[in-house]
């Protein structure tokens, strides 16, 4: 019996990597534009951390979290998301005195869903948090960074921008109020779970899937009549950046997360390329979580992105096999794979990336390793260049050849590059 990865979990393979290269690449330069600076928290926190930050009744923490009991008996968690490790880490080193404060991360998250096309067990996000900024502004120019960092990935078309506002302490508490009395008079049409959610969290009912509770949800009084002042005045100033940066954008009076920790704007942006998972990026404000973790009231805002679901996309656009590129090193016979060896070492230390060929063999076999591996140009060290101390370049894009002395072949490579 062979052990294969667990229900959920997969290998991301060389032939993907580049594409998740491009992914990175591209969120690192973009994030560091806009002053975002990397942060590496650790896999693995004490439960705690999430039960609170996230919520306790958050269905990420009743059911989604890997938890076990470490050897010393504290209970630990599979980090399920970025945020609670980022806040814990600005109030436990001390960084509200250095605001403002603005990081990202991308990694992988642990949640215990029901696996499928773009949801897995073990999935990765590229994430940003800024702590500090109180206005609208800050809200704008993140869905703005966004926004680019998708264009740039050439995955921006079959998007939309959708964001709502979750009011604040002061008048969430009245909504939910009255989002209870309609969702309980109407009880009889909501699924199983929606009953049990009615009393904890009835805030969720309204993003639930199900026909039922779909109906319902669409003839709910919205959170958005009853936002107090400020949070409106929040609200109100964001959908004119966004006018004014002529950003695409929906409100979606549905939209409310499934995290508990959201205050004000949250947003999510969906694809219709992707079937039932259509959220490729998410977040919104927590201006209380800080305060509420133990350290001084501070604003905070943040999202991230499903980087499973952004490979997806790039795929989709056939983005995945890059051009060819690379130069590689074919010898024929035992003493032109030792001379290649020497000669590679050589050429390498001059700066130029040459790769071997690993298994040796026929010209022919070598020729198709080379071709199948994508390269861009190849050397060939038969047992005459041996002799003429040259080589054969062949560039596999234009079908060119021609013979170059060992001596020209780094000059030869970095004209190339
Ligand atoms: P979230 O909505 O739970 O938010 O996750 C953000 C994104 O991660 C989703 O939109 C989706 O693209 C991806 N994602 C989530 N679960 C899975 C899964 N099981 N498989 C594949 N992709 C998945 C958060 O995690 C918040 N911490 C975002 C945030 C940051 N809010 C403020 N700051």
């Amino acid at each position: 019996m062979t052990i294969t990865t667990v229900r959920g979990v997969r290998d991301i393979l060389p032939e993907e990597s580049p594409t998740w290269q491009l992914l990175e690449e591209s969120a690192r330069q973009i994030f560091a534009a806009y002053g975002y600076r990397e942060i590496r928290t650790p896999l693995f926190e004490k439960t705690e951390l999430f039960a609170r930050a996230v919520g306790a009744t958050s269905d990420i923490v009743e059911k989604e979290m890997y938890t076990f009991n470490d050897r010393g008996g504290d209970s630990l968690s599979l980090r399920p998301e970025g945020t609670a490790s980022v806040v814990r880490s600005f109030i436990e080193n001390n960084l509200q005195r250095a605001l403002p404060w603005a990081v990202y991360y991308m990694g992988p998250m642990f949640r215990y869903e029901r696996p499928q096309k773009g949801r897995f067990r073990q999935f990765h996000q590229m994430g940003c948090e800024l702590f500090g900024a109180e206005g609208p502004l800050a809200d704008a120019e993140m869905m703005a960074m966004i926004v680019r960092l998708l264009r740039r990935l050439q995955i921006d078309d079959a998007l939309t921008l959708e964001i709502n506002s979750l009011g604040c302490a002061s008048c969430r508490g009245p909504y939910r109020e009255r989002l209870f009395a309609f969702l309980q008079e109407r009880q009889a049409q909501l699924c199983g779970n929606c009953i049990q959610r009615l009393q904890r969290n009835p805030l969720r009912i309204l993003d639930c899937k199900g026909e039922g509770c779909r109906g319902v949800a669409r003839q709910a009084p919205a959170m958005q009549e009853s936002l107090c002042p400020p949070c409106a005045d929040h609200f109100c100033g964001l959908q004119e950046l966004l006018n004014g940066m002529e950003l695409p954008y929906m409100v979606n009076p549905l939209l409310v997360r499934g995290l508990d920790y959201y205050t004000r704007t949250a947003f999510e942006v969906t694809t219709t390329a992707l079937g039932a998972q259509n959220a490729v990026a998410a977040g919104g404000r927590y201006d209380g979580l800080v305060a509420e973790m133990g350290g001084q009231a501070v604003p905070a805002i943040g999202f991230a992105m499903g980087m499973e679901r952004l490979a997806l996309l790039l795929e989709g656009k056939g983005l995945r096999n890059g051009s060819r590129s690379g130069c590689y090193l074919l010898a024929v016979g035992a003493e032109a794979g030792r001379q290649a060896l020497f000669l590679a070492e050589q050429w390498r230390s001059a700066g130029v990336a040459v790769q071997m060929d690993w298994l040796g063999g026929s010209l022919k076999a070598q020729l198709r390793r080379a071709d199948r591996a994508l390269a861009a140009q190849v050397l060939i060290l038969g047992e005459q260049e041996l002799a003429e101390q040259s080589v054969l370049f062949k560039d596999l894009r234009d079908g060119g050849q021609r013979l170059i002395h060992w001596g020209q072949v780094v000059e030869s490579l970095r004209a190339l590059s």
